[in-house]
């Protein structure tokens, strides 16, 4: 489908609900936190299937805030309808990673310069060729400037955006021969969304747990509020 009015199959909101930029976690209960915590006079603009989306203001200004769901048909659908219908010209993506990079422990921040992928979201484009999703130029380097003035530990590289999270093949730590520093679920989808619609994106990804070193995986409700370092960078480029 690529012609829609709003309300879309998928949100309820009308037309100028959602702010110019949307910061977009993957959980509901992480945008409903990020919602109350950072915005001032949030609204509630969407809750199909529990998708809650909120638009308010994060120092003077105006924000959206609302989840994906998880993996790339989800957030392909999300991103989708924001972009084409919803006049959004930034989704930045905060989320959580599986670590394959061994200078990266829990709590670090991966920011998605590229977003690898085992699935097959860009065949739809038909290109005579291996699609590479990347992000927003302007929004990486200021995302990479915030987590210095925050003086956070980051890297900027590669994630591998997975179709599985439960893998036969156990096969994520293969990338990192190729040094891709995480393993998530939605990137890539995103970046091929903003690049067709001629939009910008980013992905800020919390390593929540390491493939190298799963002493240090994370709980969910540390996951649930104590990614705050990744969702303040997220609203001061926003
Ligand atoms: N795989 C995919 N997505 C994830 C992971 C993982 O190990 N950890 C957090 N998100």
């Amino acid at each position: 489908m690529s012609n829609c009015n709003v309300p879309t199959p998928h949100i309820s909101a009308r037309k100028g609900d959602f702010a110019q930029t949307v910061i977009m976690p993957g959980d509901p209960q992480r945008a409903e936190f990020i919602a109350k915590t950072y915005l001032t006079d949030a609204k509630l603009v969407n809750n199909v299937r529990g998708i809650c989306g909120y638009t308010g203001f994060y120092k003077g200004k105006r924000v959206s805030v609302m989840a994906s769901g998880m993996g790339q048909p989800s957030m392909g659908i999300y991103s989708y309808e924001l972009f084409n219908f919803y006049d959004v010209e930034r989704i930045i993506r905060v989320g959580t990673c599986g670590s394959i990079d061994k200078e990266l422990h829990a709590r670090d921040i991966i920011l998605a310069m590229g977003a690898c992928t085992n699935g097959n979201f860009a065949a739809q484009y038909r290109l005579p060729g291996t699609f590479c999703p990347i992000a927003d130029f302007d929004l990486l380097k200021k995302a990479a400037m915030e987590c210095e003035r925050l003086k956070l530990k980051f890297k900027v590289g590669n994630v591998l955006s997975s179709d599985t999270f439960y893998d036969d093949s156990a096969s994520a730590l293969e990338w990192a021969k190729m040094n891709v520093l995480g393993v998530e679920m939605e990137s890539a989808a995103l970046y091929c969304n903003a690049l067709r619609a001629n939009k910008k994106a980013l992905c800020i990804c919390t390593v929540s747990d390491s493939f190298i070193y799963p002493e240090e995986n994370t709980t969910a409700e540390e996951r649930m509020s104590a990614f705050t370092n990744m969702m303040e960078v997220a609203l001061e480029i926003a």
